[in-house]
C-alpha cells in the first residue's frame, strides 16, 4: 500500500487547518474541531465503550491533538502507564508536550506515511477524529492508517463519518478537498481487505450521532 504521495498533500492541508484552529481556540474541544466539550467526551465514551480500561494501559493515540485523551483517561481513574501521541499539527503537539507528564511522549508527523514508524507493543491504539478528513476512492489512506495501528496494537478503536446530510459540507470539504464520508459498506470492504493480512481480525461497530447532521461509526478491532 503506498499512499504517501497523496496523503502528504492532504496531511499538509490538515496540519495547516488544525494549526489555524489551535491558534484561535487553544486547548479546548473547538481547538481540535469538536463542537463542544460534551461531544468531545461523548466521542471518547463511544470509542472506549467496550474496551476494558485499567491503570497499566499503554496507549498509542493517532491524531492526538493536544492529548485530550490523557485527561479523559485520568478522569476515569486510568491515567496511561505509557502513552505515545502522534500529530501533524505543530501547535497542538507543542501544547501537548507542555501539558502532560513525562511518561506521555509525542511525535510530530503524518501517521499515514509508510516511513513513519512507531513501536509495536501498545495495549490499545486510539484514533479519535483523524480518519474523517480524507477518504480516497479506494479507501487506501484509511486502510493504511488502520493497518499501521494494527501493527502497533492488538486492539484498535476509531471513528468514521458514515453518513451526513448532503448539504452539511462533509462530502466536499475545504480541508483536504476529498470527501469525509466513509459509508458502512465501503468501511466493510476496507476491513475485509485487511483481514487478508490479519486473518483473525474481528470488528464490532456501533453508530451514534455525535457530530451535527452526520452519523459516526465507532469501530473496535481486535486481531
Ligand atoms: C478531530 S481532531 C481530534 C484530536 C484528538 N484526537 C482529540 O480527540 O482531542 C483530529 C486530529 O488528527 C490529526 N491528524 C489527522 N490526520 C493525521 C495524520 N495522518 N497523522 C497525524 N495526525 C493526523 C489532526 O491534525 C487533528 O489534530
Amino acid at each position: 500500500m503506498d499512499t504517501a504521495g497523496s496523503s502528504t498533500t492532504a496531511s499538509m492541508a490538515i496540519a495547516a487547518h488544525y494549526d489555524r484552529l489551535f491558534e484561535t481556540h487553544h486547548m479546548s474541544a473547538t481547538g481540535v474541531e469538536w463542537p463542544s466539550d460534551a461531544i468531545h467526551h461523548a466521542v471518547f465514551d463511544g470509542l472506549l465503550r467496550d474496551v476494558r480500561l485499567h491503570r497499566a494501559l499503554s496507549v498509542l493515540d493517532v491524531g492526538c491533538g493536544y492529548g485530550a485523551l490523557i485527561g479523559y483517561l485520568e478522569s476515569r481513574g486510568c491515567a496511561p502507564r505509557r502513552y505515545l501521541g502522534v500529530e501533524v499539527s505543530r501547535l497542538a503537539l507543542a501544547a501537548a508536550q507542555d501539558r502532560w507528564p513525562a511518561n506521555c511522549r509525542f511525535l510530530l508527523g503524518d501517521f499515514s506515511r509508510e516511513d513513519f514508524e512507531v513501536e509495536a507493543d501498545f495495549d490499545l491504539a486510539v484514533c479519535a477524529g483523524a480518519l474523517v478528513h480524507f477518504v480516497d476512492p479506494d479507501g487506501l489512506h484509511i486502510a493504511t492508517m488502520i493497518d499501521k495501528m494494527l501493527q502497533a496494537s492488538p486492539c484498535v478503536v476509531f471513528n468514521v463519518i458514515s453518513d451526513a446530510d448532503a448539504d452539511a459540507g462533509y462530502a466536499d470539504p475545504p480541508v483536504s478537498g476529498e470527501p469525509y464520508v466513509l459509508g458502512i459498506p465501503q468501511l466493510e470492504r476496507v476491513l475485509d481487505r485487511l483481514s487478508g493480512k490479519w486473518p483473525t481480525l474481528q470488528w464490532h461497530t456501533h453508530c451514534a450521532q455525535t457530530w451535527p447532521r452526520s452519523t459516526d461509526v465507532f469501530v473496535r478491532l481486535t486481531r
